[in-house]
């Protein structure tokens, strides 16, 4: 079973992530936690490259492609043999975060970026997506007091750095995506405490597990 979480920055996928691979545990199932960019051995270079605010130059096609190697690779490496062993995989991030970051951020054309992604993913679509939606500006507070308990400057990371429309623009792919995929999506109010949120987390994914 592959689960992925999405959201803005500040969102809180990684906490919800660490809670629901405790809570799985303890129902006796084999969970693995990866994440985008970077989850895999020759990830760390290709997430560098593509965080670091010194390459504010990059385009958009070839960070676009940075993501689709990444993702390629990571897909390769890490995800699919873990599935082929049965385990629950939780990715914080994957294909649908390139729709929203890349196309409805950046500007991509959609129809392009559809055959491109589709074409790392290679047919593996997550079961399940989570979307923890909150609005930008709660998150990029978030992010932004996390970076400094961090001990990471506030303004680090090229996204972070991003303008608040650009955080509305990917909001609103994440939702548009979101209603075209209804199958796989739900969306998880984020704005409230964490242990609320996980409320939400767990009984989505116990109710899908159930059949
Ligand atoms: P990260 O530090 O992991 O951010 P977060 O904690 O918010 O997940 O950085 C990942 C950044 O990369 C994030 O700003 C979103 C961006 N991103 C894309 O633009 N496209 C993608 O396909 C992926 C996977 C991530």
């Amino acid at each position: 079973m592959f689960i992925t979480f999405e959201g803005i920055e500040g969102s809180g996928k990684s906490t919800q992530i660490t809670k629901l691979a405790e809570h799985l545990r303890t129902q006796g199932k084999g969970v693995a936690t990866t994440f985008e960019p970077g989850g895999h051995a020759l990830g760390k270079a290709l997430r560098a490259m593509l965080l670091d605010p010194a390459n504010k130059d990059l385009s958009p096609r070839a960070e676009l492609f940075l993501y689709l190697a990444d993702r390629a690779q990571h897909l390769a490496q890490v995800v699919r043999p873990a599935l082929n062993e049965d385990i629950v995989v939780l990715c914080d991030r994957f294909a649908d975060s390139t729709t929203a970051y890349q196309g409805y951020g950046r500007g991509v054309d959609l129809g392009e970026l559809r055959a491109v992604n589709a074409m790392a993913v290679d047919g593996l679509w997550p079961d399940l997506t989570l979307l923890l939606d909150l609005p930008p500006d709660v998150g990029l507070k978030r992010a932004f007091s996390r970076n400094i308990a961090d001990g990471t400057a506030a303004t680090e990371g090229r996204f972070e750095a991003e303008s608040l429309a650009f955080h509305t623009r990917v909001r609103e792919g994440y939702l548009a995506l979101a209603a075209l995929n209804k199958d796989r999506f739900r969306i998880v109010d984020a704005s409230r405490p964490p242990d609320e949120v996980f409320g939400d987390v767990r009984l989505i994914v116990d109710k899908y597990l159930a059949g």
